[in-house]
């Protein structure tokens, strides 16, 4: 059981309007992806997290949280998940604490190690694309055979299959069908579009 079952998709969301971010989160969930992770990489990404966590139908968490305080800050937002673009015992163990589910960020097999030996047995494998795509992702499950990937960085519409379908990967995490500038209805072009990549997968 993960947080992620039935999302095979994480829209990484960067926030400049947290204004906007209702608005998001009704596109994300009428376009078949109701889940966000809004990275707290702008000013406004808590105000953007509570409220979207008002919306019942969408599951919300904070992405690029690189501190315990910072995942203190995000569940107290309204975050019900925190992602790390690496691996922090601290934030591992405060998460642990808060009882929110969290995905560290992994990018090497000692990496990988490390994080099984904090008894995770899902990461996020990143920067993906830059750190041997899906081979890379391939060969570390070889390895490890009890832990789950969920490839992010450098992920398109075009090349999402190549990790979906591996049966090592949970999900995939990007932002091409969230870019901080488009109008709603490229936004909405974009969401609708990602539903035949997950089905073109077999997911
Ligand atoms: C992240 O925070 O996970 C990445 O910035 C998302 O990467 P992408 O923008 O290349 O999809």
């Amino acid at each position: 059981m993960s947080f992620l079952d039935g999302h095979a998709v994480v829209p990484v969301v960067v926030l400049d309007d947290p204004g906007r971010a209702a608005a998001l989160g009704e596109a994300l969930v009428g376009g078949g992806l109701p889940i966000a992770e809004v990275t707290l990489r702008t000013p406004g990404a808590l105000a953007g997290i509570a409220a979207m966590a008002e919306n019942p139908d969408l599951l919300v968490g904070a992405g690029t949280v690189l501190t315990a305080a910072q995942a203190d800050a995000a569940v107290e937002a309204g975050a019900r998940f925190v992602v790390s673009p690496g691996l922090s015992r601290a934030v591992v163990e405060r998460c642990r604490a808060l009882r929110v589910p969290v995905l560290p960020g992994v990018a090497t097999a000692t990496e990988v190690l490390a994080a099984a030996d904090l008894g995770l047995d899902a990461v996020k494998f990143f920067p993906a694309a830059t750190s041997g795509g899906a081979p890379a992702v391939a060969a570390l499950a070889a390895v490890f055979a009890g832990m789950r990937f969920v490839p992010t960085g450098g992920i398109t519409a075009a090349n999402a299959g190549e990790y979906l379908a591996l049966p090592s990967v949970l999900a995939v995490g990007g932002s091409w069908m969230v870019p901080r500038d488009a109008e709603p209805d490229r936004l909405r072009e974009l969401i609708g579009g990602v539903g035949a990549v997950v089905a073109a997968a077999g997911r």
